[in-house]
């Protein structure tokens, strides 16, 4: 075996049980007491215990950014430039041409942010094209700052959906010439897991004279991003956004990485303290140093430090290796989960034609989404999410014919709670902490659901709120953890 490897798979696997709740017991409508299984990850990751460490060691050093002389401050500021860097090489951004800053406490911040910068530095274009698959964060905004958004549907195969149509880009593009500011597109869906090819996108777009926004919401953790491609520079990314707390650090900034001489032809979309030179009761000049500029106020210092952390330990593994560990998570998941009979999965489940990574969607066939959901939590202790995960559109798309044929013969009356119950999928997630061990319980819990329907049927009902509420097990937290009480224990 390659020594490199061995040291790899040997610090995966050391990191991979450090993380902060996977040790977590509660207990279920049987009565039994159990470990949690987090299968949410695409909605947000556990913490990273190595970067938490880091994060309250750096603490007894904790100062002000715009202090500028006394120790803490000399600390605190050294730091804090070492996370945007940190970040910009994980990204394969090179700093002379990009800078990196903290925005918002998520994803939406920064394409919001972005969306505005790229109308206002090409206001002759007045059209973004989005996909069809985007998270609302990745559609709302351009619809707002834009005068125009065009959807681009993704690759259909035998009834399945994959990832973008990059034909059909090409031709939105060549046919709207001259007008397409920018495309925005996701690395990854929230839905299923679905990989899109970014740099490909990039080059399609570049040769129309349009812009790539990535929103890499899901790609961070996950998968190696490369906003710079040295021998094809068509391909590389103008911006590129992410979420901090879908990086293993929950409480740190939404991240933004960008092409500094897009950001250069505009004032910065925020001003404040730190983003000036100086200032005059009539002007003021904005510094010309970045991320200086892009930062107005006191910046969420800790919160970057401790996800410049996580994302130093995901790079010590490599991210290549980490893509391999949970593609294999995935096949293992979407291998056994087809194995079960009345079960939907969503989007195209051959990885030989789509890659994916991270998420699947499904339904039990017969059995509304918030009720597996449920039943997985109350019975079984495994935590997904259900719904439309933010991306109405899309999950629309995949499950119209199934809802068409629900609904019929329903009366009017009672369509919209049918449709609230119907129309959604559950999503089980998976990150660097998920083990195959996870992806087992999975597929035989799924499968001994979708075998006792009707027992699981009987023990719920739908409260006044569109839910599935257990008919006699109610869940009370106060004796896991409450603010409260964990305050009145520590003054104790
Ligand atoms: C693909 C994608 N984009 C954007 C977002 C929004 O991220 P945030 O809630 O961190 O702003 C999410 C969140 O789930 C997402 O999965």
């Amino acid at each position: 075996m390659n020594p490199n490897h061995l040291t790899k798979q040997v610090l995966f696997k050391k990191i991979q049980k450090e993380f902060i709740g996977l040790d977590t017991t509660y207990t279920l409508a049987t009565g039994k007491t159990s470990r949690r299984i987090y299968l949410d990850s695409t909605a947000t990751t556990l913490m990273m215990k190595p970067a938490f460490d880091v994060v309250s060691s750096f603490l007894h050093h904790y100062a002000n950014t715009h202090s500028l002389l006394h120790f803490g401050a000399k600390i605190s500021t050294c730091e804090y430039n070492w996370a945007h860097n940190r970040i910009l090489s994980f990204v394969g951004a090179d700093e002379k041409s990009y800078t990196c800053f903290f925005t918002g406490s998520g994803t939406t911040a920064g394409i919001n942010r972005m969306a505005r910068v790229f109308r206002d530095i090409r206001p002759e274009k007045k059209i973004a094209i989005v996909s069809i698959m985007e998270h609302h964060s990745n559609d709302l905004p351009h619809r707002k700052h834009m005068e125009k958004v065009i959807h681009v549907p993704v690759v259909k195969q035998n009834g399945k959906l994959g990832c973008v149509c990059l034909k059909t880009l090409e031709q939105i593009l060549k046919e709207n010439f001259g007008k397409i500011n920018y495309v925005a597109l996701t690395g990854i869906s929230n839905v299923t897991g679905i990989i899109n090819p970014i740099n490909k996108a990039a080059e399609i777009a570049h040769k129309y004279d349009a812009l790539l926004l990535v929103d890499g919401a899901q790609l961070a953790a996950h998968v190696p991003i490369r906003m710079v491609n040295p021998d094809n520079p068509a391909q590389n990314i103008d911006a590129l956004i992410f979420s901090g707390h879908k990086t293993y650090m929950p409480g740190s900034p939404g991240v933004v990485v960008a092409k500094k001489n897009l950001l250069s032809q505009i004032e910065p979309e925020e001003v404040g303290g730190g983003m000036v030179e100086e200032v005059f009761v009539d002007h003021y000049i904005v510094k010309d140093t970045y991320p200086d500029r892009e930062e107005a106020g006191t910046p969420n210092i800790p919160g970057a430090i401790g996800l410049a952390t996580a994302i130093d330990v995901l790079d010590r593994i490599g991210m290549d290796f980490l893509q391999k560990e949970e593609e294999e998570l995935i096949r293992l998941a979407l291998e056994g989960m087809q194995k079960i009979p009345s079960i939907t999965i969503y989007g195209e489940p051959n990885q030989d034609i789509c890659k994916r990574i991270a998420s699947i969607s499904f339904n039990i066939n017969g059995l509304d989404h918030g009720l597996t959901a449920a039943v997985l939590n109350d019975y079984f202790n495994i935590a997904v999410r259900n719904e439309c995960f933010c991306a109405h559109p899309y999950v629309k798309e995949m499950i119209m014919d199934d809802l068409l044929e629900l609904i019929e013969g329903v009366d009017m009356n009672d369509i919209e709670e049918v449709f609230h119950l119907k129309r959604g999928m559950v999503r089980a997630s998976f990150a660097l902490y998920s083990t195959k061990e996870d992806v087992y319980a999975l597929i035989d819990t799924v499968n001994s659901i979708a075998n006792n329907k009707e027992f699981y049927k009987s023990m719920y009902h739908v409260n006044v709120d569109g839910n599935y509420e257990h008919n006699i097990f109610k869940f009370d937290h106060s004796g896991d953890f409450s603010v409260e009480s964990c305050i009145a224990q520590l003054l104790d």
